[in-house]
């Protein structure tokens, strides 16, 4: 009988012996400090009309970010460009290279693939032909309806924005950056450009506890059903396009306090009982803020602090999904 061989591959070999040094070398101090600066970078951000958008884009703005925000609710996109532009006034010296921040507002839905191209081919042209490398997509929403009373065609859409909108996303900002890649490597370089183009993108969809979990006691087949999806394209886009330079990965929130359910739960005696029952399940015994995701954005965002994460779903929750 044949004895087994070791596996002597040459790339296992030089990888094992890189990880440990016979002389350790002093390491690089920008390997040990991880960075979330995003000094010309443009982020695009969906639903930004909304409540944790809008406190996203205040902290990529501190990040030095130029950002392009997207949303179905016009007022509300012209609203916040203009406080967020007063924003950068106000933190002026807070902000690296606040002078270079532009900020962009497109209208559009994303469960419609045509728009969303056109969108997000026209997004560079506002930002001097740079294409966003980050995303941050927060665009969707929630019906509280029984199963046996949906109907087909609410279902069908709820779940054409949440979780085709985010598919319709990613897709057409990766074909823009293949295609612009494309042109560079041609010689063909086109009006689009990157500072440094090495692909290091990253994208991060906000998924929610409700793919993994049933929330009690309100009824949300549709949203429950998109957001599981959501968590599985998440991972499948993660394999496929890792090639690519491409980091996908999803956060998924428990209750936020945004003003919308704020307003819910302010408005009557029901919204007030529909909260307790919801903090109970909740280890820490409370919503979370928008703020409270920040870390976790610009963790994943990170060229070099999440170099080695993608297809993860990052649950932030309160532990609601531990009970
Ligand atoms: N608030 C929570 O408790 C909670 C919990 C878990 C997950 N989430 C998820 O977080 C994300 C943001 O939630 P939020 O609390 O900021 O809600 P929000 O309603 O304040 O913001 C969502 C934004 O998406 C926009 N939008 C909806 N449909 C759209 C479409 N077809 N095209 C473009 N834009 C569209 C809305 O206009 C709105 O501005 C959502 O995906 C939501 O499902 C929220």
């Amino acid at each position: 009988m044949a004895t087994p061989q070791p596996h002597t591959s040459a790339s296992t070999e030089s990888m094992v012996k890189s990880a440990t040094p016979i002389l350790p070398q002093l390491p690089k101090i920008e390997d040990l400090i991880p960075s979330f600066n995003l000094e010309n970078h443009v982020t695009l951000i969906t639903g930004g009309s909304g409540g944790l958008a809008h406190t996203l884009a205040q902290a990529l703005i501190l990040q030095g970010s130029s950002i392009a925000l997207m949303d179905l609710n016009q007022e509300g996109l012209k609203n916040l460009k203009k406080e967020l532009e007063n924003f950068i006034k106000h933190y002026h010296d807070k902000i690296p290279n606040a002078d270079k921040i532009v900020i962009s507002i497109w209208q559009c839905d994303v469960s419609d693939p045509k728009h969303v191209d056109e969108v997000i081919n026209a997004i560079p042209q506002k930002h001097n032909g740079v294409i966003p490398m980050k995303l941050v997509h927060t665009a969707g929403y929630c019906e509280n309806l029984k199963a046996e009373q949906y109907d087909p065609i609410r279902f069908q859409k709820l779940v054409n924005v949440n979780l085709n909108g985010s598919f319709y996303i990613v897709q057409s900002l990766t074909n823009l950056h293949l295609k612009t890649k494309e042109a560079i490597l041609n010689n063909n370089v086109s009006s689009l450009a990157l500072p440094n183009f090495n692909m290091k993108l990253s994208y991060v969809l906000i998924a929610s506890m409700s793919g993994l979990i049933v929330n009690h006691p309100q009824p949300q087949s549709a949203y429950n059903a998109s957001k599981s999806g959501v968590i599985h394209l998440c991972k499948s886009l993660a394999c496929e396009w890792a090639k690519y330079g491409i980091k996908i990965n999803c956060i998924s929130p428990g209750y936020i306090a945004t003003e919308l359910t704020k307003k819910v739960i302010s408005q009557s005696v029901e919204g007030l009982e529909l909260m307790r029952e919801w903090t109970s399940r909740v280890p820490l015994e409370r919503m979370a803020e928008p703020k409270e995701f920040i870390g976790s954005v610009l963790y994943l965002l990170s060229d070099n602090a999440s170099s080695y994460t993608t297809g993860e779903n990052m649950v932030v929750d309160g532990g609601y999904t531990c009970w």
